[in-house]
């Protein structure tokens, strides 16, 4: 099989003669081949296992046929090598144990170190490379300063995150610290990603939609606007031809989309909740964009799913550098028969729409 880069080409906003899809959380719990492996590991001891992490994320690329893989991990591997203590519970999902409130405990937190603290992730993206040779290509991801820090400070998720605001309203100095040490950390470990192979990187922040417009401009949009721009000039350095690109995936925040957009990268990622009409008017066309179908229309009948799939091609049009994505992650009671249809639906339609039929 040949290699299908479309997804590289539509994120370096180059011509495509069809739409790419991949979707987020895609190596997850809606797969049957997932759980099977998944009842026999713990949730990290499969993201700390390359072998394990290689097997999940292939699933997605051989059983549903996404253009990009993204390697199987969580956005919380960094908080161990920082002094954090974290588990998951089932039916719970994440818990920090020692979550951070002061500066005193922001001060005892270190940098994760890349390779020392996350080797296996590195090692994971270096077999998935040669796994997917004949494939597509690989996505490397990390979580935002923003939600990284409210998972430390609120200690598990939560909807409200008043203590992760209190802290930043009522210490600045201690947040400031707080957020330096999550940027600094993303950093490293977004580089070596790349380093090891990772041809595509998305930072996600996927809480920030909760903060209020004034505070992300202040508290927030500098550090990721430090992430996107050093990352970036990272993958220039590795990759002289075209690049690494970086995609910025700020859920819930398509209401301070300006905002979002100051904060850099290459391409946009929108949640389902912007008509894409919209998102096509308000991001500059320097930017890609990627998604955003609700991830429930999974569970739609076909013809409705159709619907909702052309209408999105349509507002995107013949514009470069879309990427089909859901709004947010996979539901994990979503049928994968339904993905599978959906990403034939993209594939048919976008190339009718871009060879201007
Ligand atoms: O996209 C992919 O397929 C790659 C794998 C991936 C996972 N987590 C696997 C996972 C990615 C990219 C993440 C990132 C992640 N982790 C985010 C940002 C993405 C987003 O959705 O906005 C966040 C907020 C986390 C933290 C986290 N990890 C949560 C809130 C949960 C869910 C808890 C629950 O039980 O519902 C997880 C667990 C998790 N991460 C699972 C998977 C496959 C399920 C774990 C299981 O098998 O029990």
């Amino acid at each position: 099989m040949a290699f299908n880069d479309l997804f590289l080409r539509a994120a370096r906003l180059e011509s495509i003669e069809r739409t790419p899809v991949w979707m987020m959380r895609q190596a997850g719990r809606y797969m049957s081949e997932y759980r099977a492996i998944r009842e026999k590991h713990g949730f990290l001891e499969m993201c700390y296992n390359p072998e394990l992490a290689v097997e999940v994320s292939m699933q997605p690329v051989d059983l549903v046929g996404v253009d990009a893989a993204i390697m199987f991990s969580d956005i919380l591997v960094v908080f161990p090598g920082m002094g954090l203590d974290l588990e998951f519970k089932s039916g719970v999902g994440p818990i920090i144990n020692n979550p951070v409130r002061t500066m005193a405990d922001i001060q005892k937190l270190g940098l994760s170190d890349p390779i020392d603290d996350t080797g296996y992730v590195m090692e994971t993206i270096k077999i998935l490379r040669h796994e997917l040779e004949n494939k597509v290509p690989l996505i490397g991801f990390a979580g935002a300063p923003f939600t990284l820090a409210s998972y430390a400070v609120e200690g598990r998720g939560t909807r409200d995150y008043e203590n992760c605001k209190a802290l930043m309203w009522g210490d600045p100095v201690a947040w400031d610290s707080l957020m330096n040490k999550f940027t600094e950390t993303v950093i490293a470990y977004l580089c070596a990603q790349i380093d090891a192979g990772a041809q595509v990187v998305q930072m996600f922040d996927s809480w920030v939609g909760y903060v209020a417009p004034r505070d992300y401009e202040r508290f927030v949009l500098p550090y990721s606007q430090r992430v996107l721009a050093a990352v970036k000039a990272h993958g220039d350095k590795v990759v002289p031809d075209g690049g690494v690109p970086v995609i910025h995936f700020a859920n819930g925040a398509t209401s301070m989309l300006d905002l979002v957009q100051k904060a850099g990268g290459d391409i946009v990622g929108v949640d389902w909740r912007l008509d894409m009409k919209k998102a096509v008017e308000l991001i500059d066309p320097k930017f890609g964009i990627q998604g955003n179908i609700d991830p429930v229309a999974l569970f739609a009948p076909d013809a409705a799913l159709e619907e909702m799939v052309v209408e999105i091609l349509e507002a995107v049009g013949t514009r470069p550098g879309h990427i089909f994505n859901l709004g947010h992650g996979i539901h994990k009671t979503s049928d994968p028969e339904k993905a599978r249809t959906m990403i034939r639906l993209v594939h048919e339609h976008s190339e009718r729409i871009r060879a201007g039929v």
